[in-house]
């Protein structure tokens, strides 16, 4: 009984924050689609560590979908139509991907989201996000819908200003975050992941956040 109660309590939305919705298993009922749609995105656009632009190499790999794609480089952080590697623009958007990412942002209270981007991490044990807003996005209007796979990680919500004490948040597999509205620029990242192996995904983490980058 008090399990079963438990289990409910579990998956009912989060709100964290005014405008900040976690949405525990959400995206679970769907896991295996958006497996299939990444598959091809990834062999057309490959994982690839990219240069800060003080030069070091970021801990994350990464990866794109979407008209447009983040890039970072030794000129700065931004969003470009076509991936730098094979001078192509970035791999579609996966049609479940994008259905996901509408259906999360309406359900956490931004009901017309429609992503046009959506940057895909990858983490081994170890790797860690530095606190960090995204910004790059034209209009910071829109929400930022992020989907968690495989490993679980801590997520560091903060405030607006870097130095905010920050609340620690667990994200599980098939667990969708939403963040917008007055949180939109909320500093936020990702404690370093535990070794574990998922059953599903093995030994990482994936995360994607969707955006309407332009
Ligand atoms: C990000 O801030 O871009 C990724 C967050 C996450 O991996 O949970
Ligand atoms: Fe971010």
């Amino acid at each position: 009984m008090i399990q079963s109660d438990l289990d409910l309590f579990d998956t009912q939305p989060q709100r964290l924050a005014s405008h900040t919705v976690l949405l525990p298993g959400f995206a679970l009922p769907v896991v295996e689609q958006l497996l299939d749609g990444l598959r091809p995105v990834l062999r057309a656009a490959p994982w690839r560590h990219m240069q800060t632009p003080g030069g070091l190499r970021m801990a994350v790999a990464l990866s794109n979908c979407g008209s447009l794609g983040w890039i970072s480089d030794d000129h700065g952080y931004r969003y470009t139509p076509t991936d730098p590697l094979t001078g192509k623009p970035w791999p579609e958007l996966p049609a479940a991907l994008l259905e996901l990412a509408s259906a999360a942002a309406a359900a956490a209270g931004f009901p017309d989201f429609i992503a046009d981007a959506c940057l895909i991490n990858h983490y081994l044990p170890g790797t860690r996000l530095s606190l960090h807003q995204d910004r790059d996005e034209r209009d910071h209007g829109h929400p930022i819908v992020s989907v968690s796979l495989g490993l679980p990680a801590v997520f560091l919500l903060g405030g607006l200003q870097r130095a905010d004490r920050t609340r620690r948040v667990p994200l599980s597999h098939g667990d969708v975050l939403v963040w917008g509205g007055e949180d939109r620029l909320r500093f936020h990242g990702v404690l370093p992941i535990k070794p574990g192996v998922h059953p599903r995904l093995g030994e990482r983490r994936v995360n994607l956040t969707l955006r309407k980058a332009g």
